[in-house]
């Protein structure tokens, strides 16, 4: 390309790539055929000097086999970049720590490995001055790290609400689209591939939950362990949930939040970590993220609110995002500078979920008989929560009960979860049949 005289300059920038398998493959192949435009825009060319897999007998189609290993240390030890798409927590964070140490900068896709070790390996690459790069491990395609650690560095991030894993997305849009159940659903998306080897890391909330740390860490500048991120899978969402939320024009998601939370007489100020299924009004921006699709939905004091959407899995668009630090940091290797530290000088409290204040929408089931809303009523009342709607069904499921929903007003989630304990109970209710919270309002 026209720079060509110039790359002769630089030596090539040594790419080692650890792992061949979705994402693996891609970025191999992406390296491979753009060549020389990335040279063209990086200044130097880049050299997949090698790629560590576990097993060299697996058919690999394409792929050029004398770049295959399994010495990943070696390879490591000859790179100058590195990338980890292995995934896992061991030996990826080893191999991450003998890159850093050895003076690389690493690129990385692994969400478990950063929300479980990240202080730690970002802290080894601060020592050395080497650079960490981790675009791609939330939301895949869509760029949300760059932005929040560089164009919004000098705003104020209030609110992040997420839907940041594609197959639970599906599964609860099928739910909402077809009203089938999530047995149905969740089927439909392992025969599509969508769900991870273990589900429950989809569908218990771990995947969502380990990338709201992720985010929550770099919007507020604050270490956010993940056992301090609250979290609730799809499991419990019912197809009679879904279908009452349509009929109110709303759509269930499951939401990742993070969440700046003032001073209040309940507590000090800090961050709210926190995921789980959630109405959100059909006509929110994150409402009409349908299939397998992923949206952040940012706010901000100066920026205001920002949406960004697209693909939040897959190889090849896994492999942009990569492909995208890959550029920065061979750019760094070429120009120099010192990249960007890990920031989190704020260190606000991650706070408790008790803290937050949402609002629910319960159902449930009770006798039908004279006095009985009015003693369901008081229950809300002597937990502090005030009642905004109550829709009574034409039938319960006996001709001796009567179906309600009732929808409350901002309260404590503490309060809240008093008046689900209080209503299970009593003796007036049959059922507490579900109850979900309600956002973006
Ligand atoms: P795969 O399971 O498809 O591939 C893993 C690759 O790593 C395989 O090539 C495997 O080798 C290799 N590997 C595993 N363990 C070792 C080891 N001990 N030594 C050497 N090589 C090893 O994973 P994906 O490509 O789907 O995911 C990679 C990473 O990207 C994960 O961290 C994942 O969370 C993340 N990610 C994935 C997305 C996706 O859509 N797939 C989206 C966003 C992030 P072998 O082939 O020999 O088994
Ligand atoms: N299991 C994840 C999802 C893959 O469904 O979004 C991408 O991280």
């Amino acid at each position: 390309m026209g720079k060509e005289s110039n790359l002769s300059e630089y030596r090539p920038i040594r790419v080692a790539l650890l792992g061949a398998g979705s994402v693996g493959s891609e970025v191999a192949r992406l390296l491979l055929e753009q060549k020389s435009e990335l040279a063209a825009r990086v200044g130097a060319e880049l050299e997949l000097i090698g790629v560590a897999v576990r097993d060299l007998k697996t058919k690999r189609n394409g792929f050029p086999k004398e770049l295959l290993t399994t010495d990943a240390e070696s390879l490591i030890l000859g790179a100058d970049i590195v990338i980890e798409v292995m995934g896992g927590l061991q030996p990826a964070k080893d191999y991450i720590l003998l890159a850093l140490n050895s003076g690389s900068d690493v690129i990385t896709a692994n969400k478990a490995l950063l929300a479980t070790h990240g202080s730690e390996l970002f802290n080894a690459a601060e020592q050395v001055g080497a650079q960490l790069y981790f675009e791609a491990s939330v939301a895949a395609a869509i760029p949300i790290i760059r932005p929040l650690r560089e164009s919004l560095a000098g705003d104020r991030v209030k609110r992040i609400m997420g839907i940041v894993n594609g197959s639970t997305n599906y599964i609860l849009d099928r739910m909402d689209k077809s009203g089938i159940t999530l047995e149905a659903a969740m089927k439909e998306a392992t025969e599509l591939g969508y769900l991870e080897a273990d589900p429950s890391l989809d569908v218990d909330g771990y995947d969502a939950a380990q990338k709201a740390a992720i985010l929550a860490s770099l919007a507020f500048h604050t270490e956010v362990p993940l056992e301090k991120v609250y979290r609730e899978g799809i499991t419990g969402v019912t197809a009679q949930q879904i279908a009452a939320a349509k009929r109110d024009g709303f759509v269930v998601k499951l939401l990742a939040i993070c969440e700046f939370i003032e001073a209040d007489d309940s507590g000090s100020e800090g961050v709210s970590v926190r995921v789980y299924p959630a109405l959100v009004p059909r006509s929110h921006p994150l409402g009409s993220v349908d299939g397998a699709y992923n949206a952040v939905f940012v706010e901000a004091e100066a920026a205001g609110r920002l949406m960004f959407y697209g693909s939040g899995a897959g190889g090849t668009q896994t492999a942009s995002a990569i492909l995208g630090d890959v550029v920065s940091a061979a750019k760094r290797h070429v120009a120099g500078g010192p990249g960007l530290a890990d920031s989190i000088h704020a260190n606000f409290e991650v706070l408790d979920m008790s803290r937050v204040k949402t609002r629910y929408v319960i159902q449930l089931e009770v006798k039908d008989q004279p006095g009985v809303l009015a003693k369901i009523a008081s229950l809300f009342a002597e937990h502090g929560v005030s009642i905004e709607t109550v829709e009574q069904g034409v039938l319960g499921l006996s001709l001796q009960t009567a179906s309600l929903e009732i929808g409350t007003h901002v309260a404590s989630d503490a309060a809240l979860a008093g008046v689900v304990q209080a209503l299970k109970s009593n003796d007036a209710v049959q059922a507490v049949s579900s109850f979900i919270r309600v956002e973006g309002l």
